[in-house]
């Protein structure tokens, strides 16, 4: 038997609700644990709730509130070890599923499909799912790009979204997840990067499934809208440099489906007002550390400092970036996670221009042709 956990923070407490009810109908599902960030408003209503919708589905509602265990900011990976704590000490579930609390598009579906894959014997099931060719900037240009930089023979540049909140874990893959320290310590968004990499790296099977149907959920505006999680998924990464992944993993990817016109049609981001985060409040600290870049950024990025210029970051210039990141970027240092936000912007709106405005399908095709010309490089030492 299965539960299911919603982190959350300050959501709609009517969409987790719904999301919380319909997990609740899915015969495999004998609890909820509705994890919170703190105790406002959401929690309150939704832990008032909880009593009602548990007698009327003759289940268990949980709703805690997460505990202090990592070292990071307190953020969504509190959230997910709290829940694991809470499940594998207090109840006998084998199978752990994660969805995020804002799903607008989440039916029971998801459940079956992942409960599906687990009962083929996989222990880790991802969901995937379409995304307009201008969202997921992190997962592309951070995660994919540094495990294909840092692991380029393992599987952890080939998943698909190594950044999902939707998954399904065996209590086996539970049991890991809470015992790894580097796991623990990670309570802000850098949390996602570990539970994938952990997985990964201990050789447990992998199955992504894919829901056509999507991810509706609330949208971002400026890239700037995304700094904190840049930062610290960077810094997650980052931290895991040198670390040994295991020779082999078991892992299919589903077909995708067709992917919707709403979604090719989408930006992920507005374009407009990220340009004009890239002009703004350059110190000359961080003029001075474009030094380490090769010379092609650095004086390309250079003339940002007054009018926003992103020509020179193309898929080799990002690459050579990545690697000087990885080499000199100081955690937790402000003038480089500054630095950080603006090479990274640079590089989405550079894509955005030169690949993503020639359509979907096309810029699709070339980010993950990126991700494996960058395993093959890195494979190749250069
Ligand atoms: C990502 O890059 O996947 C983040 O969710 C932001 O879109």
């Amino acid at each position: 038997m299965s539960a299911v956990v919603f982190p959350f923070k300050r959501e709609d407490p009517d969409v987790l609700l719904k999301n919380v009810r319909t997990a609740l109908a899915h015969p495999r599902v004998r609890r909820v644990v509705c994890v919170g960030a703190e105790e406002d408003e959401c929690f309150a209503t939704v832990a008032r709730a909880a009593p009602n919708i548990a007698r009327s589905s003759g289940k268990e509602v949980v709703v805690i509130v997460q505990e202090r265990i990592g070292t990071k900011r307190p953020g969504k990976g509190d959230g997910m070890n709290s829940a694991l704590r809470y499940l594998l000490t207090n109840t006998e579930h084998d199978r752990i599923h994660f969805y995020d609390a804002d799903i607008l598009s989440f039916s029971e579906e998801w459940i079956a499909k992942a409960e599906e894959a687990a009962d083929q014997g996989y222990q880790v099931v991802r969901h995937y799912f379409p995304r307009a060719s201008t969202d997921a900037m992190i997962t592309w240009f951070i995660t994919r790009t540094g495990f294909a930089i840092l692991f380029p023979r393992s599987e952890l540049p080939r998943i698909e979204q190594p950044l999902g909140g939707e998954l399904l874990v065996t209590r086996k893959v539970a049991e890991a997840l809470l015992a790894d320290p580097r796991v623990q310590a990670q309570s802000d968004w850098g949390i996602d990067t570990l539970y994938t990499f952990a997985t990964v790296a201990q050789g447990f099977s992998i199955y992504e499934t894919y829901m056509g149907v999507g991810k509706v959920h609330k949208l971002y505006g400026s890239l700037g809208d995304l700094r904190t999680m840049l930062i610290e998924c960077f810094e997650a990464l980052s931290s895991l440099a040198g670390a040994s992944v295991a020779g082999t993993t078991l892992h299919h990817v589903e077909y995708q489906g067709p992917v919707s016109e709403a979604i090719k049609a989408k930006v992920g981001y507005d374009v407009d007002a990220t340009l004009a985060l890239l002009a703004e409040g350059w110190t000359e600290r961080q003029a001075e550390l474009l030094d380490h870049f090769p010379p092609e950024v650095r004086d390309g990025l250079n003339p940002s400092r007054r009018i926003p210029r992103v020509g020179c970051m193309d898929d080799k210039a990002w690459y050579d970036t990545y690697r000087v990141l990885l080499r000199e970027y100081q955690s937790e240092n402000p003038e480089w996670q500054d630095l950080l936000f603006r090479l990274w912007a640079a590089r989405v709106l550079a894509y955005t221009f030169s690949v993503a405005l020639r359509g979907y399908d096309l810029a699709m095709h070339h980010l993950h042709q990126m991700v494996e010309c960058y395993c093959r490089r890195a494979a190749g030492g250069s």
